[in-house]
């Protein structure tokens, strides 16, 4: 993909969305022509500063932005738009509450709708990220394995000392790992033919 990328960063509520405006400047000084929005969820917001991420440089929507930009039949449905602008999507970080809902086709909030009427014939980049004792609970294999079978592709966590001090598996994928993974997706027409249904 040679011309302008559009790129769909969704962001979760877990610690490791603290890393969402390095992840955003690291897409922007790969060289590559890059349009970027994020999506968030409330609780995400909590981790980042919107300073961080000024809007000249990504665009951020929330919950309220579905509300308010939809006044009647006709207008656009966000979750719907951002779907069909985005050439690719990064659910980085997906935390556990997030991965459960999407494994079970929940969509409460705009995030998760965008997720639920994702165009399948589009890759769907998925970076998990939870204290080791979620990750470990026996319920989270399975769900990872659910999108996976979607063809969603995981971005797989690693073990390190996490944020509240714990070590093990759980935490989310180096950014340049993320970084790298969408670049290898842009440049690669073979792996972009072998993402589709
Ligand atoms: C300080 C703090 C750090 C958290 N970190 C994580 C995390 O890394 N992974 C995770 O799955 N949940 C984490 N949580 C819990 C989520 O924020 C919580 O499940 C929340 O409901 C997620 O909502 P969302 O999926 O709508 O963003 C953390 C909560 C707090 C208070």
């Amino acid at each position: 993909m040679s011309q302008a990328a559009n790129i769909l960063i969704a962001c979760t509520g877990s610690v490791a969305a603290i890393k969402l405006p390095v992840l955003v400047s690291k897409l922007r000084e790969s060289g590559r022509d890059l349009n970027i929005r994020i999506v968030v969820t409330k609780h995400a917001e909590h981790f980042f500063s919107t300073e961080d991420i000024p809007a000249n440089v990504a665009h951020i929507y929330r919950d309220e932005d579905e509300w308010t930009s939809w006044k009647g039949r006709g207008d656009p449905v966000l979750h719907i738009e951002l779907g069909k602008w985005a050439d690719i999507m990064v659910i980085a970080p997906l935390d556990a509450n997030s991965l459960a809902k999407i494994a079970q086709g929940l969509c409460d909030n705009l995030l998760l709708c965008t997720v639920r009427a994702w165009d399948f014939s589009k890759p769907l980049f998925f970076c998990p990220a939870m204290n080791t004792r979620m990750w470990e609970h026996p319920i989270t294999a399975g769900q990872i394995e659910t999108l996976r079978s979607w063809g969603l592709r995981e971005i797989p966590c690693v073990a390190k000392t996490l944020m509240c001090g714990d070590t093990g598996l759980g935490a989310m994928a180096e950014v340049d790992t993320i970084v790298s993974e969408v670049l290898r997706w842009l440049t690669d027409a073979n792996l972009r033919e072998s993402l589709k249904f």
